[in-house]
């Protein structure tokens, strides 16, 4: 029985907030598609009274590739609503146009992950202009009636209708790397802070949720490097050995067999790079046909990192949409901090090692090693990422004190992750 019905013949449905009567999400990646099954999933959900649209690119609603004609037709099979929208190569007006006609009450951008420059500030001016005058949003802020979706549909007449915002904001806590900071890359993410801190027409919510599980464990992120034979090492490993001056520098490589901690392990800081190191210990210590896992930090094995699953970042965002609203736990107008963990790379090379029962190789990459790196090579966004996560402001927060750990939000951690997706 969902939490939204009594144990009786007529149950009455617990209110929902108006914002939560009409939310339209932009973008079906791994973010925008969490986010659907989470909003459609959830126990205050219900087709009656909360609408869910989906705004994908005009081409691929018009010419979907068969995966994405199967993804669409799910959607639609689930009530949600697909339209159309370019937030690139729409001007502002037309998102105006767009947002007004779908009268939506939330918007939720899950989609900006490579986007132009300038689309995130577009998206926001054109949220503010589609919403309420402020005296008519104060009257829409009262909880929508339990007895069906009450939503007015003003934007049909001109006078606008969102009234809540979630902006493509979720990794990072940018006040804190400020625009000097992650050489200047977040800066568009301050405008979109300072345009939403400025007004009084829409509220919003920023969900800080440190670096995605999905994207840590990439292989092209670097930090985590599945080895299938043994720590055999590409020219590729042997490519990005530190430099400091006309030095190498010195990597830390430690090999840990299953259950040992990286205290007991044995450590070899020999210069010669990550191949080199790695390699010769590995040799030594683990069976060179078992895959084994190499962990790389960022800047040292004391940094930390906070790290959330796409999945939980949906849980608790479809969470504060449905909160009643004023709740003490109910986050608004600020960015929420949460966390599936939060961890030091040496505690996350542990939790591998613990979770999987391989043997982990471990090596750093120094923070002027990476900056020198992106030096090299400006235009590589992921280089220039790595910078800002060895840099340590702002990647990470104590798991205890975020919202979802205050609210009791139970969410996946590395060790969980691990032993699902590494084993
Ligand atoms: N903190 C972090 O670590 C962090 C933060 C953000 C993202 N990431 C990484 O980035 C990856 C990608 O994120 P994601 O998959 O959630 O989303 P994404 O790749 O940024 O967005 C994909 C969706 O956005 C739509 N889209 C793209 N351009 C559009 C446009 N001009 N107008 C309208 N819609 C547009 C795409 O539509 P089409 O179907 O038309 O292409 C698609 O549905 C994640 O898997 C994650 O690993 C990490």
């Amino acid at each position: 029985m969902s939490e939204l019905e009594h144990e009786n013949e007529n149950p009455i449905p617990i209110p929902i907030p108006h914002r939560a009567t009409s939310i339209l999400v932009i973008g079906a990646g791994e973010l925008g598609t969490a986010i659907l099954a989470a909003l459609t999933s959830h126990p205050q959900y219900d087709p009656s009274r909360t609408k869910v649209a989906l705004a994908l690119r005009p081409t691929t609603l018009g010419n979907p590739t068969p995966e994405k004609r199967a993804q669409q037709d799910r959607f639609r099979s689930q009530a949600i609503d697909l339209v159309a929208a370019d937030l690139e190569a729409w001007s502002e007006d037309e998102l105006v146009t767009m947002l007004r006609a779908g009268g939506y009450t939330t918007v939720l951008h899950a989609g900006g992950f490579g986007a132009a420059s300038g689309t995130m500030t577009k998206l926001t001016r054109a949220v503010l202009r589609a919403a309420a005058s402020a005296s008519a949003h104060n009257s829409e802020t009262e909880m929508a009636s339990a007895k069906g979706n009450e939503h007015r549909n003003e934007g049909e007449n001109g006078n606008g209708n969102v009234e809540f915002y979630v902006p493509w904001q979720f990794g990072a806590d940018y006040d804190t790397i400020t625009r000097a900071g992650g050489q200047g890359m977040f800066s568009e993410q301050l405008d979109v802070r300072d345009l939403l801190r400025s007004q009084g027409k829409v509220d919003w919510v920023i969900v800080s949720c440190g670096i995605f599980m999905s994207f840590l464990f990439e292989e092209f992120w670097g930090v985590v490097q599945r080895r299938r034979e043994g720590v055999s090492h590409r020219k590729a490993d042997v490519a990005v050995e530190p430099q400091q001056g006309d030095q190498p520098a010195k990597e830390q490589v430690l090999i840990l067999s299953p259950g040992e901690t990286a205290q007991t392990a044995q450590t070899d800081t020999e210069g010669g790079g990550a191949g080199a190191g790695a390699g010769a210990g590995a040799r030594k210590n683990s069976d060179s046909t078992q895959p084994s896992i190499q962990i790389t930090a960022l800047n040292s094995w004391d940094d930390w990192i906070t790290t959330t699953t796409a999945t939980d970042i949906a849980k608790c965002t479809a969470s504060i949409l449905y909160s009643p609203d004023p709740h003490p736990h109910t986050p608004i107008n600020q960015p929420v901090y949460i966390a599936g963990d939060t961890l030091t790379y040496g505690e996350f090379a542990d939790t591998i090692a613990r979770a999987t029962g391989r043997s982990v190789t471990r090596r750093v990459w120094p923070l002027e090693y990476l900056r020198e790196e992106s030096r090299e090579d400006p235009e590589d966004q992921l280089k220039r990422y790595r910078v800002v996560f060895a840099e340590g402001r702002g990647v990470s927060w104590p798991k205890e004190e975020t919202w979802s750990a205050e609210a009791g939000i139970e969410m996946e951690t590395v060790e969980e992750w691990a032993r699902k997706n590494l084993t």
